[in-house]
This record gives C-alpha cells, sequence and structure tokens, in this order.
C-alpha cells in the first residue's frame, strides 16, 4: 500500500543545558532526570522503538556522556547482578542495538534547527523523526504512542509530519503554532503556515506543535541557510515553513496524554500521574497523595 520510503532514524536534541532545573541538572543531563524510575530520554526512544525506528541519532553537547552510557552495556553491574542471582528486566530496556546509538555534538547553542542539522550526515536522504524528549507523550491505556500513530498516518501521506496539540490561547507563545488547513480526518489536518513563539493575539490558532515530527530529508538543505527567528535561534518552524507548498505538510493530534516535562509542574503532574497508574505501586501512591493532601489542606 505503501510507496514512502520507511522511516528508520530519528534525532533527539539532547545537546540543551536544561537551566530550568538546576541545581539538578548541573553535572546530570535533563534527559536522565527520572519520572518514576526511567530518564525522560528512555520514554522517548521506547516511542521510537514501538514506532519501528531502528537508529537513535543522539545530537549532544559537552557533559552529556550520561546519555550514551544509558543505552551502553554497563558490564560491572551485569556481571554483579547476574552474580547475585537477579534478573536483567530493569536494565534490559536501555541496552542498544549494537551499533544503533550515533552521536553527533552540537557545539554551540545556536538553537533546534541548528541541532537537527548537525545530524544531516547521519540522516542522509532518508526521511526521519524528531522527538524532543521534554515532551513526553503518554499512550492510553492499550493505545499506541505518539511516534507510532504518526507513522501509521505518515504511510498513507508521506510528505511531512508533526504532532500538535491544543492549549489555551495565552500560552501559545512559549511554542511553534501551526495555521491549519483542510481537515482530513479527526485527527489529522493540512498545515498552511508554520510560525515559532507569536504573540498570543498574533498566533494563527490555538494548535501548538508538540516535538514529535516526521520530515523529508531536504529540511537539511533548508537548515542550510536557514537565518536566526525567534529567541535569536535557527528554529526548526521556521525552516519548516519555508517547505510548505512544495512538499504535503500535515498535522496530527495524538491520542493520548502529553506531560510537558520541561517545566518543573508538569514534570511533577508526570511523576504522579505515572505513578498512580503503576500496577507495583499505584494503590500506596494513591493513599500516599490522599493522606498528603488531607494534612496540607
Ligand atoms: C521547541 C520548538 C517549538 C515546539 C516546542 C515543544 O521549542 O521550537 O516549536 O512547540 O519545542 O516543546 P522550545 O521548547 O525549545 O523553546
Amino acid at each position: 500500500m505503501t510507496t514512502h520510503k520507511p522511516v528508520k532514524k530519528a534525532v533527539f536534541p539532547v545537546a540543551g543545558l536544561g537551566t530550568r532545573f538546576l541545581p539538578a541538572t548541573k553535572a546530570i543531563p535533563k534527559e536522565m532526570l527520572a519520572v518514576v524510575d526511567r530518564p525522560l530520554i528512555q520514554y522517548a526512544v521506547d516511542e521510537a522503538r514501538e514506532a519501528g525506528i531502528e537508529q537513535m541519532i543522539f545530537v549532544t553537547g559537552r557533559g552529556k556522556t550520561a546519555i550514551v552510557e544509558h543505552f551502553d552495556i554497563a558490564f560491572e553491574l551485569e556481571a554483579t547482578m547476574s552474580a547475585r542471582g537477579k534478573g536483567m528486566e530493569a536494565i534490559d530496556c536501555a541496552r542498544a542495538t549494537p551499533g544503533d546509538v550515533i552521536t553527533v555534538r552540537q557545539q554551540v547553542p545556536l538553537g533546534l534547527g541548528h541541532a537537527i542539522w548537525c545530524a544531516r550526515a547521519v540522516v542522509g536522504d532518508e526521511p526521519f523523526a524528531i522527538f524532543l524528549p521534554d515532551e513526553l507523550m503518554v499512550a492510553h491505556r492499550g493505545g499506541t504512542g505518539c511516534m507510532k500513530q504518526m507513522i501509521e498516518a505518515y504511510d498513507q501521506l508521506g510528505g511531512n509530519l508533526i504532532s500538535v496539540l491544543e492549549v489555551p490561547r495565552e500560552d501559545v507563545s512559549s511554542y511553534g503554532v501551526i495555521a491549519p488547513g483542510r481537515q482530513i480526518s479527526e485527527a489529522l489536518t493540512e498545515v498552511t503556515g508554520l510560525v515559532e513563539k507569536p504573540l498570543a493575539s498574533k498566533a494563527p490558532s490555538n494548535k501548538i506543535i508538540s516535538g514529535r515530527y516526521i520530515l523529508q530529508p531536504e529540511v537539511m538543505r533548508v537548515l542550510e541557510d536557514q537565518e536566526k527567528g525567534a529567541g535569536g535561534e535557527i528554529q526548526l518552524t521556521d525552516a519548516m515553513a519555508r517547505m510548505i507548498g512544495s512538499q504535503p505538510f500535515h498535522a496530527a493530534t495524538f491520542a493520548g496524554r502529553r506531560f510537558d516535562c520541561g517545566s518543573k509542574l508538569g514534570f511533577v503532574e508526570a511523576t504522579l500521574a505515572l505513578a498512580l497508574e503503576r500496577a507495583d505501586m499505584g494503590a500506596e501512591v494513591r493513599a500516599m497523595a490522599e493522606r498528603l493532601l488531607a494534612q496540607a489542606g
């Protein structure tokens, strides 16, 4: 049915300094902060694997090696655990297939567009996915993850596809915002324009880009001469906007939940929500939360 090249590579821009979480992120990458017992980056990589993506390309920077270590084999740990008769289930998910984790460095923090461009040699001439790990996308119980849903839509549509969600109007200026065109189905719409961090009064809609992308490799050529935009940074959104018209461009609304783990409040919310749902601790977390709320009230 599909004639589109399959998406096998994903880029994870993880060079950011994480200043919002200081001092926690002084010596540890923010992507290694754990929601319950998994670092944020693990959730994103799991979502990629579920969608059939094989190669994980991390765009890292100084002080970010813990992310790469995380997906390596921890020989001492495994030897000790097995000598103690312990199972490896807890760390199995972190082990990458040899050769499937690739890192490139972003030497200067010039913006998201520049970070993606740093991966151009590894991406080559294939469509690729992008994951912003700050955005934690959680499938509904029994449902599929955000990227898997996007890949299913991509199989039909081809071109470029970004995930979107609706936020209150007053919040749009922190994000990339789409101008929606023709509605294709309940979850899919055409994109006729894109603007990064617009004033709320000038935003074309309240649908924001929520950190998942499937893009054609031509975006790398567009990024090459992309000028600085919002915040003085080279913006991916601006480069994507220049592709509208020459390639199909659609937006998909994820049937699932999103937590903004780039903010402290979102991080706490994600931790509580996921802990409450865990079979191994949910009931105790609920009792604990109720007790704490009663004390605080
Ligand atoms: C980036 C993107 C923006 C997107 C957002 C999602 O912004 O540039 O388009 O809506 O991620 O979290 P940043 O959070 O890096 O400012």
